[in-house]
Order: structure tokens, then C-alpha cells, then sequence
């Protein structure tokens, strides 16, 4: 069930996903509108000469401010109905941030953002995290804020027997972009896993797992089995014409699946996906097109 995508060079180019899964197919085109509104606000960055780095930070915002998807409004419950959040952001000359099991603020991905700024520490977890981001002037919210009644009862069905993992709707979101100046970046936030132990960190926050970007090799974000995609550091290790080859290798190892998307040095892009769905929106300077 592996389907995957590739567009050619590129000036700037930005590549978002909406998490894989097996979205029911009467939703797939919602999810495919999130992810246009979201590639849509990271190429008004990009057309205007701003940076790759600025440029995923804001797609993914949009993304996490969409209850549609799982991060920020939205984010799945853990087995305590809590809201722990993972998210990095990276760009190509090796500057990295992260959170890992953060307690809920909105924008998971700004906090992650800040902490590439401050450059002391790349990740800060748990509560740690939360005095980071309120030491920076972040606003910490409350589960029912970003609580969504979908998430909940998808968790209160997980609960009490009612449903299996599979068939899970949200998902994890990502961009990865490259700028008019050459420059890459990956952004990547979620929810993690319904259901999920307290304390569980998932690939998403792990540079070189779920998150990567080099401006020599490229940029790449993940969604799907965060365990699978740690256990093969996949993010570092993908490459924009292999990714499906990647996804099947870490599938034939691990047993997870997911998605991935890519965008290479030369703005060139792929995506693949070995589940059943994968929302995504691509923009650059000659196309726009968005699919699940
Ligand atoms: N890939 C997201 C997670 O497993 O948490």
C-alpha cells in the first residue's frame, strides 16, 4: 500500500503533512484543506525572501491551531486523559529545538523554536519545558482548552474497549521547506499516540528520528509509528529519491508504518506514505496542490 510522489526542482518550495493514518475517505478532503491552509502561510514567507526556518515554524502553527489535526487543539489524550505535547523544529545549518512531553501550551512548535534561539539546550521535557516556555512569555493552557470533543470520545472509546489504535483520524503535522537563498528546515509537532503511557516520547521531538535538516542533505518530517521511526533514525538517514524505499525498509525492520515527506537542497520534494492515508500540501513557486 505504498504511495509516494516527487516534484522537481524547485526555487522555494514548502511540503507539509497532516499526519498519516487511515482517515475515513468522506474526511480525507478536509484534511487535504488544512494542509493547503498551512502550505499556503509558509509560502507567503518563502515568496517574500523569508527564511525556510520561519517558513515551517508558520505552517505548522496553522496546523496546530486545526482541531483536525493531532497537535495543539486537537492533540490526543494519554492514559491519565492529559495532554503531552512533543515538537522540534530544525533548519540546515544544524541549529535544533525541541519539547518532549511538554504539559499543553497552543504552540508547541514556537516553544521548540525557542529554545533554538536561546541555544543553551536543544530539548527540554516535561515540566522543565513548561518553566522554559513560560520563562520565555509562552501562555500555559489548560487540556480543556485544547481538548477537542472528537479527541475525547476517540479516547473514551480506546478506554473502554470500543475501538482498536487503527483507524485513528488525527495526526501528527510537519512541514519541511527551502527558501530563495538555498537555505532548508523541518518542523514537526504532535500529541503522540491516543491513549499513550504518561511519559511516552514519540520520534517527533528526536532530531534525526522525526525531524531533520541539513542544507547539504535536505529537510525531512515523519508521521505514523514514532517507536518504528526511532529505532531507524529515520529522518536523518531518508533521502528525497529513496523515501519510499526508506518507509519500506523501516517497515520490513520494525514492523511500523507512516509517512514521510522531503524536501532536497535543490527544492526538489517527495512524499510517501506506507499506511492508508497521508494529508499533505505542497507549494512553490510553480505549483499548488494538496491530497490525502
Ligand atoms: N509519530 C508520532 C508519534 O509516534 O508520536
Amino acid at each position: 500500500m505504498t504511495s509516494a510522489r516527487a516534484y522537481p526542482p524547485s526555487q522555494f518550495v514548502i511540503l507539509v503533512h497532516g499526519g498519516a493514518g487511515d482517515v475515513p475517505a468522506e474526511r480525507r478532503a478536509l484534511h487535504a484543506e488544512g494542509c493547503l491552509r498551512a502550505a499556503e502561510a509558509g509560502a507567503a514567507v518563502l515568496k517574500s525572501g523569508g527564511a525556510a526556518l520561519d517558513a515551517v515554524e508558520a505552517a505548522v502553527r496553522v496546523l496546530e491551531d486545526d482541531p483536525l489535526f493531532n497537535a495543539g487543539t486537537g492533540a490526543c489524550l494519554n492514559e491519565d486523559g492529559l495532554i503531552e505535547l512533543d515538537a522540534s523544529i530544525m533548519d540546515g545549518t544544524g541549529r535544533a529545538g525541541a519539547v518532549a512531553a511538554m504539559p499543553p501550551f497552543k504552540n508547541a512548535i514556537s516553544i521548540a523554536r525557542a529554545a533554538l534561539e536561546d541555544g543553551r539546550h536543544v530539548m527540554y521535557a516535561a515540566h522543565g519545558a513548561a518553566r522554559f516556555a513560560m520563562q520565555k512569555g509562552f501562555e500555559r493552557a489548560t487540556v480543556e482548552a485544547l481538548r477537542t470533543d472528537a479527541a475525547f470520545q476517540r479516547w473514551k472509546e480506546l478506554r473502554d474497549g470500543r475501538a482498536s489504535e487503527k483507524g485513528w483520524a488525527g495526526g501528527t503535522v510537519g512541514a519541511v521547506a527551502r527558501d530563495l537563498h538555498g537555505h532548508v528546515a523541518a518542523a514537526t509537532s504532535t500529541g503522540g499516540m491516543m491513549d499513550k503511557a504518561a511519559g511516552r516520547v514519540g520520534d517527533s521531538p528526536l532530531i534525526g528520528a522525526g525531524n531533520f535538516a541539513d542544507d547539504a542533505t535536505g529537510a525531512c518530517s515523519t508521521t505514523g509509528h514514532g517507536e518504528a521511526f526511532i529505532r531507524t533514525v529515520f529522518a536523518a538517514r531518508a533521502r528525497v529519491d529513496s523515501l519510499a524505499a526508506d518507509l519500506e525498509r523501516m517497515t520490513a525492520r520494525t514492523a511500523g508504518r507512516g509517512g514521510a515527506i522531503f524536501v532536497a537542497p535543490d527544492g526538489s520534494a517527495a512524499w510517501a506514505r506506507n499506511t492508508a492515508s497521508m494529508s499533505y500540501a505542497l507549494v512553490s513557486d510553480t505549483t499548488a496542490e494538496s491530497g490525502s
